[in-house]
């Protein structure tokens, strides 16, 4: 069975089918370039012209890049601050004609790895990590999901979170060289070990293909693997979180 999984990002917006029984991708991956400003009706727009390129008339799960709780987004966070308060899942179906299942977009590529990648038949705590625009992460016991955790915005000092910090565009802005971002993820990763205690980090997004040139900069007592489906992870596992839905 087939879902259409999609990957709202902050700088891109990427959907592909999904074959939920095996995780793979049934096509090829379309992306469009998120908006900006990122608002909601024109990420609304965007989103109808990823579903027309489709021609797709089913359930949509969509990965989506900010707090959510129940398809509602809390703040707006790196998307736009008109988000605040919106219920994603309403907007997109009305724009669409589909019904769609909104997950924040950690947590949809924690649940890829779990189901079939780097965390799959993991018993224990996982913790998914996901590094691009900002952080993201998901939770894992036992392989079943604690939604809507958002280690990205632990405090690092100053009042400032970790993600400005350490997240793949704080590397960008500061112009970070490797060992200097991999200084400022050990002392991320130190911390979130610290709070969780998980039996293994997941590191996903943007920066999981070059995880391995990082890697050894980080120095803590735990398993810390990059994620297997790399940028695809976020849309298989949109389509995971829809999967659910369906009775
Ligand atoms: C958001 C998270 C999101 C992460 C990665 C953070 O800024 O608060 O909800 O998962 O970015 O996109």
């Amino acid at each position: 069975m087939e879902i259409l999984g999609i990957d709202v990002g902050g700088t891109g917006i990427k959907g592909a089918l999904v074959d939920i029984t095996t995780g793979k991708l049934t096509t090829e991956k379309h992306r469009i370039a998120t908006p900006n400003p990122a608002t909601p009706l024109d990420v609304a727009n965007t989103i109808k012209q990823l579903v027309n390129l489709f021609n797709w008339k089913g359930l949509v799960g969509c990965g989506f890049p900010t707090p959510l709780q129940h398809g509602k987004c809390l703040t707006g966070g790196n998307l736009h601050k008109d988000w605040k308060g919106v219920k994603v899942d309403q907007l997109f179906s009305n724009t669409t004609g589909n019904d769609f299942f909104i997950v924040n977009d950690a947590d949809a590529a924690g649940l890829a790895e779990i189901n079939f990648g780097a965390g799959k038949n993991k018993k224990g705590v996982v913790l998914m990590i996901t590094l691009g625009t900002g952080i993201g992460s998901g939770l894992f016991l036992d392989g079943k999901l604690l939604p809507n955790t958002e280690f990205g915005h632990v405090l690092y000092k100053n009042g400032e979170i970790f993600e400005k910090y350490a997240s793949d565009s704080a590397r960008k802005r500061d112009n970070l060289s490797r060992k200097e971002w991999g200084k400022r993820l050990h002392k991320y990763f130190k911390h979130i070990n610290l709070l969780v205690s998980p039996d293994l980090i997941i590191v996903g997004g943007g920066a999981s293909k070059k995880f391995y040139k990082i890697e050894s900069e980080i120095d803590i007592n735990v398993d810390i693997v990059a994620a297997e489906a790399e940028n695809e992870a976020g849309i298989i596992g949109a389509a995971m979180a829809a999967k659910d839905q369906i009775k």
